[in-house]
């Protein structure tokens, strides 16, 4: 049996019985699923493990998605995914500082196959800054009106790149005003509202930056919709923060939660995150009323 260990806030768990360093049996496997929906993010500490283990832990959770960007991937290693400022160069969403907004998201929203859960392992961390924040998309709807829910669960939500593109380009102007990218990527429409498949739980699903537009809706209400929704899903009472610590390994469910880089400093500092990505396999449809 996997050994849960809440933390203070509202979702997250810490499982300190699961080596990563270990192909989990069909019942951890079974265990692990039904904590990751239940606490939304398991933290796994002080987990000693190599790129291979990490894949092999990863791939018994489901398939994982192959990086694109040979840029982002580690050499060898097409499954994982490296975060952060050594090696080929940044690779990250954090905002430049505490003032600028943060690029709150779901793994893959934008791509054709989403991500059902995400690994992110600390391989280098900042002593300060570099947190990643969780917020729970179950708390968001629940805490809407029965008249907000109902909006929602009829909108459909355009994803792009592009909203990423526009982030890291405001990051250098210092510019926070329009979320509308240049849409030279391709566009990915999804529900705004979504159904858990292992519980029927409803939660939001959308980005703050990679969120684009809203079908149906010119670009300007869009943007001040998913603004004002952002500042409701992600208050901090709906939020589990994460402090890295070297060798940290944290599994968090895509469905869920949402999630954001806070800002460290990338001249002085160093950081380096493996990240595995476990594919969505289960429709995202809006709900049939
Ligand atoms: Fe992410």
């Amino acid at each position: 049996m996997i050994e849960i260990e809440t933390t203070e806030s509202v979702i997250g768990a810490r499982v300190r019985n699961v080596s990563l360093g270990q192909i989990p049996d069909l019942d951890t496997v079974k265990e692990i699923d039904i904590a990751l929906e239940r606490y939304g993010v398991l933290i796994f500490p002080e987990q000693d493990i190599t790129p291979r283990q990490m894949i092999n832990f990863s791939s018994a959770l489901g398939d994982l998605e192959l990086t694109e960007l040979e840029a982002a991937r580690l050499p060898d290693f097409k499954e994982i995914f490296v975060v952060g400022n050594v090696g080929k160069g940044l690779v990250s969403f954090s905002p430049a500082n505490e003032e600028q907004e943060l690029e709150w998201h779901s793994d893959h929203i934008h791509h054709e196959i989403a991500a059902r859960a995400s690994l992110l392992y600390a391989k280098e961390v900042p002593d300060v800054g570099g947190d990643t924040l969780f917020a729970c998309m179950y708390y968001a709807y629940d805490g809407l009106t029965v008249a907000e829910q109902q909006t929602c669960r009829k909108l459909e939500m355009i994803h792009s790149a592009s909203g990423l593109d526009h982030y890291l380009e405001k990051q250098k102007l210092g510019d926070s005003n329009s979320l509308s990218g240049n849409r030279k990527h391709k566009e990915v429409v999804r529900p705004l509202v979504r159904e858990h498949p292992e519980t029927g739980r409803r939660g939001l699903y959308f980005g703050n930056q990679v969120t684009i537009g809203i079908v149906g809706w010119d670009d300007a209400e869009a943007g001040e919709f998913i603004r004002h929704l952002t500042k409701h899903a992600c208050q901090e009472a709906f939020q589990y923060r994460h402090q890295w610590s070297a060798q940290d390994a944290v599994l968090w469910d895509n469905r869920r939660v949402l999630h954001a880089g806070t800002p460290y400093d990338v001249e002085n500092t160093r950081r380096l995150m493996h990240r595995t990505t476990i594919r969505e396999t289960a429709p995202i449809t809006l709900i049939d009323e």
